[in-house]
């Protein structure tokens, strides 16, 4: 065992974990974030996925001591405290999820595509969501409401902007 420093949302944690430990055991177990899903533990459905310094990794495959200086991001961290955050308000406007036990790990798959590609294409959404497994087949509806998310980030051009010159 050993003291693991750990930021989980802007939040320090030091859990007493043996470092070999899948970050996802941490999270749900230690820490009681159980946003986070366990769907295969294997790396292979999505389930898991949490950001790591904006990047969507699966929480399931790997140790938990990798995570020490880095910046953890989970479904509980995806609102900023003014609210939903713009893919949860368009989760909910396209009425996204089936069962749910998925959908975290698509919100986070998806918050990492939007901050990186803020206008993605079908093929970008495809490429950056294929990972990520739904047994309710929710994909049509995931597809739409990142459009939503992405429609609803963009800044109004000087033109429309109310207040404008
Ligand atoms: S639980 Fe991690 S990829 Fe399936
Ligand atoms: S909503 Fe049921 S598995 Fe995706």
């Amino acid at each position: 065992m050993a003291i693991i420093k750990l930021k989980i949302n802007g939040k320090d944690y030091a859990p007493d974990v043996a470092p070999e430990t899948p970050l996802l055991w941490v999270l749900r177990d230690t820490l009681g974030l159980t946003g986070t899903k366990f769907g295969c533990g294997l790396g292979q459905c999505g389930a898991c996925t949490v950001l790591m310094n904006g990047n969507a990794v699966r929480s399931c495959s790997l140790a938990v001591a990798i995570f020490e200086g880095k910046s953890i991001t989970t479904i509980e961290g995806l609102s900023a405290a003014a609210g939903a955050h713009p893919l949860q308000q368009a989760w909910v406007a396209e009425q996204v999820p089936q069962c749910g036990y998925c959908q975290s790990g698509q919100l986070m798959a998806a918050a990492s595509l939007l901050a990186k590609t803020p206008q993605p294409t079908d093929a970008d959404i495809d490429g950056a969501m294929s990972g990520v497994l739904c047994r309710c087949g929710t994909y049509q509806r995931i597809r739409k409401a990142i459009h939503r998310a992405a429609a609803a980030s963009v800044p109004a051009s000087p033109a429309t902007s109310k207040g404008g010159k």
